[in-house]
């Protein structure tokens, strides 16, 4: 059973979920970490839809899991190291259309947690569902590779220099 998300950090409907502390990484390595899971939950929605598609509800619910763990620590880490650097160095007006990105955490992390109960669901709605977690999933990292964490990148050299 995945946990409800918790709390809320500054009240700007951003998820703060579960027990997981940000990895104290320096920023460059931080965000190849980020990609790359981009890319490993990228394969873990395509493998839930895969396993759906054949009723193989044992490898659906293994690795609904294994997404559901792994987004968690991901947007802690989006939330506490990458926002926060926008928000320190840009300010909450400057880092508006940023912070408007990472609001999209809870929809896609809601829309996680109802794929979950698929048991309770019809094979069209569960299809449905993952579709348009997909298209959420892919917009929203989309944003974040062209535009946020390129942004970070600079901003945190101009910090250092
Ligand atoms: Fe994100
Ligand atoms: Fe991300």
């Amino acid at each position: 059973m995945i946990e409800e998300p918790s709390r809320d950090s500054g009240g700007m409907g951003i998820v703060r979920p579960g027990p997981f502390l940000p990895r104290k990484m320096e920023l460059k390595s931080l965000i190849r970490t980020l990609v790359g899971e981009h890319t490993t939950m990228k394969e873990g929605l395509r493998a839930a839809r895969e396993a759906a598609q054949k009723h193989d509800f044992g490898a659906l619910a293994k690795t609904l899991a294994g997404l559901d763990l792994l987004f968690r620590q991901h947007i802690v880490d989006e939330e506490s190291t990458i926002l926060r650097l926008l928000i320190g160095v840009l300010g909450t007006k400057g880092a508006e259309e940023e912070i408007r990105v990472f609001q999209q955490h809870r929809p896609i992390y809601q829309l996680m947690r109802r794929i979950a109960e698929f048991a309770s669901m019809s094979a069209s709605e569960l299809e449905a569902n993952q579709e348009e977690l997909r298209n959420l999933f892919d917009t929203h990292v989309a944003a974040e590779e062209k535009q946020i964490f390129p942004k970070a990148k600079s901003l945190s050299g101009r910090l250092q220099g």
